[in-house]
């Protein structure tokens, strides 16, 4: 969806939402404006300050709030179709928990950012993310939940008890990211929150299903090639390559095609195009040359891919 149609689709009925940019456009003081404050869109990007024509009163812009979803540094690509479905499931009151499983940079963690974006209108209590790559210590998963819901642990009473309280009557969508290689806790956290907080929905992403009573899984497919061709592009270019001949095109759509059009492998081969062209770096990959190294604020993961 373009910028325009997130826009238009936070308003309510009758309701004429603009952006900064469109009211630079209009003659000053020809229209009556109303400033509605800042507001993040759906896309995750950062907050842009709306506008509304006219002064009547309408319910609050069906935009991100009380959420904590981070803002990617570049634009979500492709999974139209898949996000629709996923949006789908995830809105039957039937589904409690919904992990997102995959191997490591099938784009997991994109994903579930992008899905909980768009489920945020259902979610009145606020959505949060915790993310538990970092975590080194699985003692520290329930910590870490509680810090992201400003939960507090009372005296006699376990975090684990303490979280599954606080959310009991709240419509929260909780998304633990990256839970792999901390299941078990993962687990522990999760369990008591789906028998004693009816309105929560758990969203997990992870190499390996929880294996909690209710989850529902769903394998993350890598991206079609369309997608992984566009989003090698896009870093390229990022990255200072200049890509226009049809030759680079179809060694491009061979290369992201080699990589299994797995989103990491991918950007990682991009962030290279600027010293190889795309010719080059297939024939790097075949003769297996470290061409994926990540980038230096990468994370363990990344570097090691
Ligand atoms: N649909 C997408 N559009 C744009 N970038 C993506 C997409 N999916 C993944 N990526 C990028 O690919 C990399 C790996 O994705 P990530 O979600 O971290 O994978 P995972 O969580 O499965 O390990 C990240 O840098 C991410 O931003
Ligand atoms: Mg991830």
């Amino acid at each position: 969806m373009n910028r325009a149609a997130r826009i238009g689709a936070c308003g309510h009925g009758g309701q004429v939402v603009i952006s900064p940019a469109t009211v630079g456009l209009l003659e000053p003081k020809a229209f009556p404006l109303k400033e509605l404050g800042a507001h993040r869109l759906k896309d995750l990007s950062a907050p842009v300050t709306l506008y509304q024509l006219g002064d009547a009163e309408f319910a609050p812009l069906k935009t991100l709030f009380r959420t904590n979803l981070p803002i990617p540094a570049t634009p979500f690509l492709g999974r139209e179709a898949e996000l629709d479905d996923l949006a789908e499931r995830a809105s039957s009151p039937a589904v409690r928990l919904l992990t997102l499983v995959g191997p490591g940079g099938t784009g997991k963690t994109r994903f579930a950012l992008q899905l909980a974006a768009e489920l945020a209108d259902a979610f009145p209590d606020g959505v949060r993310w915790v993310p538990l790559a970092s975590l080194r210590d699985p003692s520290l998963v329930a910590s870490a939940v509680a810090q992201v819901l400003e939960v507090e642990e009372g005296s006699g009473e376990s975090l684990g008890n303490a979280i599954s309280g606080a959310l009991a009557a709240k419509r929260v969508l909780l998304l633990l990211d990256n839970c792999e290689h901390v299941l078990d806790a993962a687990a522990q956290i999760v369990s008591p929150l789906l028998r004693s907080c009816p309105e929560v929905l758990v969203l997990t992403t992870s190499r390996e299903p929880l294996a909690v009573a209710g989850e529902h899984v769903y394998d993350v497919q890598p991206l079609l090639s369309r997608d992984a061709i566009s989003l090698f592009d896009a870093r390229a270019r990022a990255a200072g390559a200049v890509l226009d001949s049809t030759a680079s095109r179809s060694s491009i759509e061979k290369l992201c095609a080699r990589l299994d059009n797995l989103p990491l492998a991918v950007e990682l081969a991009a962030a290279r195009a600027a010293q190889l062209p795309p010719a080059a770096l297939l024939e790097r990959l075949s003769s297996r040359v470290d061409l994926l190294k990540g980038p230096r604020d990468a994370d363990e993961r990344q570097r090691t891919l």
